[in-house]
């Protein structure tokens, strides 16, 4: 029997999706309008909406920063009707702004939802990540390994040539040694502007996105999300808090991290059991963005429980008027 203060994942997934779906319908105006600010205000604000309908006693522990610099969703903030589970969430009302305001694909509007106590309160610093899909003995890469041993370990790890391996890797200066590195391997390198959810989620379903390693560093609560979408999808990631000033590790104090330099398998950024709901906003590989007819909108979201593993791909045709 569960009780109506379980943390019942089964039930709350539907409300998850909507969740997502409500904050990308809410951004499709913004899609190639060039407003970053405007696109994350409306799917911010949709989002926050339709926590606030789910029966739960929910707080914010990735959200749209601290409570001085961002008005709603910021981290702390409780959610939810104040009925029901107490539940930790984990969300990016929309992660690349500016791939939709430039109507860049994979944009996604990302929610993970687990237990009090599921996901690692990462502060808003720079995270190494690094991630493969599933199927692959735990470690077979590392973070302490150099790009190169990277490739070549997951390319013997597939019975396949360095150059037979694709790695995802945000386009940024700081990037440039490790995308060389890699290249002089003969590996392939999908390059994205933005959107590094999406970068590792493309680990999980190789065969469909062609992605087979996603590295670098991004935003660390962009990493716990990605880390719940793993949990669900299957894959690793590891992730290494990164520190460019005394302000960035007091954030981190702040949020109870002590060990500076741990470095976070993907059980450790999520302990328990969470449900993971992403939809998209602009096309991807991973998900179709928002579609317009006239009188209608379609979304395309995706939901998962890693409890169960079960994946489930929703399509939404909601009419505008
Ligand atoms: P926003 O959606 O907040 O613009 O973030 C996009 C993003 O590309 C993330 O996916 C990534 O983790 C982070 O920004 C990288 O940060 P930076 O642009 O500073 O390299």
């Amino acid at each position: 029997m569960t009780s109506p203060t379980d943390f019942n994942d089964r039930m709350l997934s539907l409300g998850l999706a909507r969740v997502a779906e409500q904050a990308a319908i809410a951004s499709a105006d913004w899609i190639g309008r060039g407003n970053e600010k405007a696109a994350d205000q409306a799917a911010v604000n949709a989002m926050r909406q339709q926590l606030n309908k789910l029966d739960i006693e929910g707080v914010v522990v990735i959200g749209e920063g601290e409570r001085d610099e961002a008005p709603m969703l910021y981290i702390g903030e409780e959610v939810g009707s104040g009925t029901g589970p107490g539940v930790d969430i984990a969300l990016d009302p929309l992660e690349g702004t500016t791939l939709t305001a430039k109507d860049m694909p994979n944009a996604l509007t990302v929610i993970a939802m687990g237990p009090r106590g599921s996901m690692l309160h990462a502060p808003d610093v720079y995270m190494d990540k690094l991630a493969v899909g599933p199927g692959f003995p735990e470690g077979i890469v590392t973070l302490d390994m150099s790009p190169a041993t990277r490739v070549s370990a997951l390319a013997s790890a597939k019975g396949c040539l360095p150059s037979d391996v694709t790695v995802c890797i945000l386009e940024r200066p700081r990037h440039e040694e490790m995308i060389e590195e890699v290249r002089n391997t003969g590996a392939g390198i999908r390059l994205i502007t933005d959107g590094d959810v999406a970068g590792v989620m493309h680990c999980a379903e190789p065969e469909v996105t062609g992605i087979d390693m996603y590295m670098g560093s991004g935003g660390a609560p962009e990493g716990v999300l990605a880390a719940a979408a793993l949990k669900c999808m299957g894959g690793q990631i590891y992730g290494r808090l990164q520190f460019r000033n005394e302000d960035e590790k007091s954030r981190a104090a702040k949020a109870g991290i002590t060990d500076l330099h741990k470095i976070y398998s993907r059980d450790e950024l999520v302990t328990a059991d969470v449900i993971f709901a992403a939809t998209g906003v602009t096309s991807g590989s991973l998900l179709p963005g928002i579609k317009r007819e006239v009188g209608w909108l379609t979304t395309e979201t995706l939901l998962m429980r890693s409890k169960t593993g079960s994946v489930r791909r929703m399509t939404y045709r909601n009419p505008t008027t």
